[in-house]
């Protein structure tokens, strides 16, 4: 039999791929949860994000950080347009090394430190501003939801699909004045909420968790935020769509340097995350899809997910870190 050397090889170095980047947001969860609960968001983040740097030293990519810590001369690492990784296939990155900064701080749920990676070209750049949000998750009818229909009619079709009534839905939003007017009209169809303090990556993924509770997300939040989750939705099938919020002319000037030329476009989550992506997250602070860093005195233990669009495979990792021979996991 006559085996295909190149494919064979490029599938097992792509699966060990992903099994890289659990190590990489491993790095960065046990660096953040150092800092939990003690206050310091600030703290918390720069430990998560110098870990996760050097976490990519040795993964065998030619990376780009295409979604980071923001732009060279306000990040000292993992800037947008940062190198990173070893060597080997060229790769965009969308990082955040530690998604929920203020949960961290709090010892809040659903702390994550996340990667998504995709082939060159493949992640909208979105920059760092806001981005209005819809999400939901897997086995519904395509288009489903839609952005520009009213939150109203978003639910009716939603409760169609699932056949069930609107009163048995479950609304995610995060907790903010600017979304009050969307969640008394969601009160006043009977749809019930789910008031998030932060951390709408773990919102959108809970839409395709049925143990969450959570049927749909809505509402404004970070626009990097929004290209993580739309790789992690095309990884499971969830539906998704999102529209940049622009507050000043500087910001539009930005989007356009960046390839957005029509700054009120409605982006479908395949013009945000296109093509072949990988995606995983480690819990920092325990959550409805992974368990937080666990410690001892010997060790760490961490809970990871890491999932591909183009298997549609969802993969656990529970990993016990011991400090005798990995010392770095103990700070
Ligand atoms: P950080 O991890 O940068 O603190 O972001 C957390 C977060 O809650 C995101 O999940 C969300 O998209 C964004 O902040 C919302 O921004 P704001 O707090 O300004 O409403």
């Amino acid at each position: 039999m006559i085996i295909n050397k190149h494919l064979a090889t490029e599938h097992v170095s792509d699966r060990n791929l992903a099994l890289e980047l659990v190590r990489v947001t491993e790095s960065a969860a046990l660096a953040a949860s150092r800092w939990m609960g003690l206050g310091n968001k600030n703290e918390a983040d720069g430990a998560a994000v110098t870990a996760m740097r050097r976490a990519f030293d040795t993964v065998e990519i030619s990376g780009t950080v295409v979604i980071g810590e923001g732009e060279m001369d306000e990040a000292p690492m993992l800037y947008i347009g940062e190198k990173v990784g070893c060597g080997g296939p060229e790769m965009d990155i969308a990082v955040d090394p530690l998604e929920g900064t203020n949960l961290c701080a709090k010892g809040g749920p659903n702390a994550l430190a996340v990667i998504a990676l995709a082939e060159h070209g493949n992640f909208l750049h979105a920059p760092d501003i806001y981005m209005d949000k819809i999400a939901v998750g897997v086995g519904l009818p395509a288009e489903i939801v839609d952005l520009d229909a009213s939150v109203e009619e978003n639910m009716r079709n939603l409760a169609r699909a699932k056949k069930c009534e609107v009163s048995d839905l479950v609304a995610c939003l995060m907790d903010r004045d600017r979304h009050s007017e969307k969640i008394a009209r969601l009160r006043d169809i009977g749809a019930r909420i789910m008031l998030i303090s932060d951390g709408d990556v773990a919102g959108v993924i809970a839409t395709t968790q049925p143990e969450s509770g959570v049927d749909i997300l809505f509402g404004i939040g970070g626009a990097p935020e929004g290209v993580l989750t739309a790789a992690a939705l095309r990884c499971v099938g969830g539906q998704m769509q999102g529209r940049l919020l622009f507050e000043n002319a500087d910001q539009i000037a930005r989007a356009r340097d960046m390839g957005i030329t029509d700054p009120h476009r409605k982006f479908d989550i395949l013009e945000m995350a296109k093509g072949d992506v990988i995606f995983a997250a480690t819990g920092v602070t325990d959550g409805a899809m992974l368990r937080g860093v666990r410690r001892s005195g010997l060790g760490a233990v961490t809970y990871s997910v890491v999932m591909r669009s183009k298997s549609g495979t969802v993969r656990y990792i529970e990993a016990r870190h011991t400090y005798a021979t990995k010392p770095w996991a103990e700070n």
